[in-house]
């Protein structure tokens, strides 16, 4: 098996590219039909999810937009949980049908945290689009709406997943040995 190594780390492959299209294709489906004359709005979580968000807004053949946000986390001064804020959250979500974009669902930690902000918007409805999902790993309860996979909770790069910053590049995604 082809091996790469990524920093000091060795990965071997894990989902090819066509599988990984054949299910963004599915979940583009499953949105069409689930969405059809609702002019959904996407929010695709960067830096992660670029590829993903790409690839799946590709097959969306409704009407429908697209949002790119950052996620920065910082340690509240009051309070010890981390506190999750959005740069670049310029739509404005009231009364739309939003569906979030992420790579992956690892902990469920970043999602729980930040989706409140988001309802606070009251949009209509907020559903999670994630190619990837642990879980393994699931440490808060969340609800997955559309879902490319689910893997064993082990880390895995490419197709825009990183291991400090390399491998987003990879056309497929690997699994570290
Ligand atoms: P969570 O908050 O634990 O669900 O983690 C979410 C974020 O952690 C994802 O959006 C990724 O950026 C990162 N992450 C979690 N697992 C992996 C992995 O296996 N490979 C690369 N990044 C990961």
């Amino acid at each position: 098996m082809p091996v790469i190594k990524v920093h000091d780390k060795e990965f071997v492959p894990y989902l090819s590219a066509s599988e990984i299209e054949e299910q963004v294709k599915r979940v583009a489906s499953e949105i069409n039909r689930d969405y059809e004359g609702k002019k959904p709005l996407f929010i695709a979580i960067l830096n992660g999810a670029f590829i993903f968000a790409a690839d799946l807004f590709k097959h969306i053949t409704i009407e429908a937009e697209i949002s790119f946000i950052k996620l920065a986390s910082y340690k509240g001064i009051k309070t010890s949980g981390k506190v999750i804020t959005a740069i670049g959250l310029d739509a404005d979500l009231h009364r739309r049908e939003v569906i979030i974009i992420e790579d992956i669902v690892d902990t469920g930690k970043t999602l729980f945290h930040f989706l409140p902000q988001l309802q606070h918007q009251h949009p209509t409805s907020l559903k999670i689009a994630t190619l990837l999902h642990k879980p393994g790993a699931l440490l808060h309860p969340l609800k997955i709406d559309y879902l490319g996979f689910n893997i064993p909770n082990k880390f895995v790069i490419g197709y825009g997943l990183d291991y400090d910053g390399l491998g987003r590049n990879i056309k497929e995604i690997y699994q570290l040995v």
